[in-house]
């Protein structure tokens, strides 16, 4: 698992995490790996990279003595089970994943899942010894009705509000705007800034104010180098999680800090 938990505040790990989506086989994940670590050498930040299930164990091994970290993009919340053609937690770990992906918006729109089936994965990732980003993030609809904070809200409270505050450690929140997902567009800084506050408030509330602290939210949604550097800059932006710029190995390095 990844801690996410660290003595001071200011410390909050710094991430950045790919989210390969439906591209790579798995030698072309081990081939990425070994780029991305002579690229990254330098990086200060933590390197995740969530690969096609496919890709998990010859990502995994290419990442060995590195410092990228392979996880999963989803799983399913039962531990086995007649579920056929899905993948379940304990597998992710067999396979060399670290963390799972949980929660994005392309599995709730496209895939149907809500917040509670959500929720009963989270818990199933940290049963399984994954430690989980879950994204959150609201619509174009619910933006322009003044909703992102009710929906955003309402998203973490039901996804999270069973987990034990020692568990959150292991938990990273990515809040993407679906209107910002491969769209180009970016929420301007002031705009995530606010939302990132938010969901520190929220998380506070139903735990403690020292987890809520510790706790890295990250940034998604057309996360590119040239707008990288005024998100970075807001206080409770931890770090991205990134699609398309993830894909080719020198631009997602350039995303690091050095
Ligand atoms: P994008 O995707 O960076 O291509 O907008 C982000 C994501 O889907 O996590």
């Amino acid at each position: 698992m990844l801690g996410c938990l660290q003595k001071e505040v200011s410390m909050r790990p710094k991430t950045i995490a790919g989210n390969w989506k439906m591209y790579k086989t798995g030698d072309e994940a081990a081939s990425f790996v070994a780029t991305l670590a002579s690229l990254t050498k330098d990086c200060q930040e933590r390197l995740l990279l969530a690969v096609p299930f496919t890709a998990i164990t010859a990502a995994a091994t290419a990442a060995k003595g590195t410092n990228i970290v392979i996880g999963a993009q989803n799983m399913h919340d039962a531990s086995s089970g007649a579920f056929t053609g899905e993948i379940a937690g304990p597998m992710l770990t067999a396979a060399g994943a670290r963390f799972v992906i949980l929660g994005h918006s392309e599995r709730r729109e496209i895939f149907g899942e809500d917040d509670v089936f959500v929720g009963r994965k989270v818990q199933a990732a940290l049963n399984a010894k994954l430690s989980v980003i879950l994204c959150v993030g609201e619509t174009l609809a619910d933006r322009e009705a003044g909703n992102t904070m009710v929906k955003v809200s309402e998203q973490v409270k039901t996804c999270l509000y069973s987990i034990p505050a020692a568990s959150f450690e292991h938990i990273t929140i990515a809040y993407e705007p679906v209107w910002a997902i491969g769209t180009g567009k970016v929420a301007t800084p002031a705009e995530a800034q606010a939302v990132h506050a938010a969901i520190r408030r929220i998380i506070g509330s139903i735990t403690s104010p020292e987890v809520a602290d510790k706790l890295c939210i990250l940034y998604g949604g057309s996360v590119k180098p040239e707008n990288a550097a005024a998100l970075r800059a807001e206080k409770d932006i931890d770090g991205f999680l990134v699609g398309g710029a993830s894909l080719n190995p020198e631009t997602f390095s350039s995303l690091c800090q050095k």
